[in-house]
């Protein structure tokens, strides 16, 4: 029933939703809703799991319905007002790692935290980093120490515009410059928002999803330009492109005096600039 419901409502992943939904009412996980299928289930139960289907009906995320959400194989919160943390991203964190492999004790900045999923991560995978980040929303730093907290990673969280907050912060404290600046940052074009999926047109956070009108690419120069003054001669910038913004990215790399080059992700689309201040 449950998943004939979905189906109705065009959705792709039925089946699959309308056990993970099922199961959140239930209070167990997916895998045991086939035990309890044996036992009766009370009216208070279906009640809580029509709700759902209903929310999932008028396409809001499964991830904010159940409030959770993993990344890099790890369970991440997650609720309205911050970015779902997307499958794409953990290609920033392989490349974190092998980049900062033979690093003692690399010092990380993120611009844009949302979840943290990036930021908890690196500084789970990369023991003896400090990792600071920092976003504009208050919601999504919120959630981020929140994260951090229940994954036990030690990360270091700014409130407010990311490129000032940052830029203070590391002129006070980090004469060495960083080893690393990472971010996935807004790169939607707002010009494209009716071609967006419900899902995330209408429930994603507006700051996270949309580059500023009619300049897709002003995260990644600005990411550049901050790049250019904060990182230590060894380090690095990695940022998540959109979709086709590959080559205007390595052109804007290139001619900012960077050795740059893109790493594609599985669908082979450019999906991360990585760039280097020349030696
Ligand atoms: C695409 S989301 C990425 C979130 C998270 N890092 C992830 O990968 O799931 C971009 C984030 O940048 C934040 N942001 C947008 N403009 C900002 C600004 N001027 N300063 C700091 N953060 C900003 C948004 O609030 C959002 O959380």
């Amino acid at each position: 029933m449950a998943r004939a419901f979905l189906e109705r409502k065009g959705l792709d992943e039925a089946r699959l939703e309308a056990e993970l939904l099922c199961a959140h009412a239930l209070g167990i996980d997916r895998l045991r809703l086939f035990l309890r299928l044996e036992q009766p289930i009370e009216s208070h139960e279906v009640d809580a799991a029509r709700d759902l289907l209903v929310r999932r009906g008028r396409r809001e995320p499964v991830a904010y319905i159940t409030g959770k959400r993993e990344f890099y194989g790890r369970e991440f919160a997650v609720g309205p007002g911050v970015l779902i943390p997307r499958p794409e991203t953990e290609q920033l964190i392989d490349l974190a790692r092998e980049f900062l492999a033979d690093r003692e004790a690399p010092l990380v900045a993120e611009f844009g935290c949302g979840s943290g999923c990036i930021a908890v991560t690196l500084a789970l995978e990369l023991p003896g980093s400090h990792v600071v980040t920092c976003d504009l929303s208050t919601t999504a730093v919120a959630q981020t120490r929140l994260n951090a907290e229940r994954l036990g990673a030690d990360v270091e969280t700014l409130i407010g515009d990311g490129l000032s907050v940052l830029g203070e912060r590391l002129r006070r404290e980090a004469p060495r410059g960083l080893d690393l600046l990472v971010s996935n940052p807004p790169y939607v074009d707002p010009a494209s928002r009716p071609e967006l999926q419900p899902e995330v047109r209408d429930y994603e956070p507006e700051l996270a999803l949309y580059a500023p009108e009619g300049d897709v690419d002003h995260w990644v120069k600005q990411l550049l330009a901050a790049a250019k003054k904060w990182l230590a001669p060894r380090g690095a910038l990695l940022v998540e492109l959109g979709a086709g913004r590959g080559k205007a990215a390595l052109a804007a790399a290139e001619a900012a005096g960077f050795d740059a080059r893109l790493h594609q992700d599985l669908a082979r689309i450019d999906r991360v600039l990585e760039a280097r201040p020349r030696a």
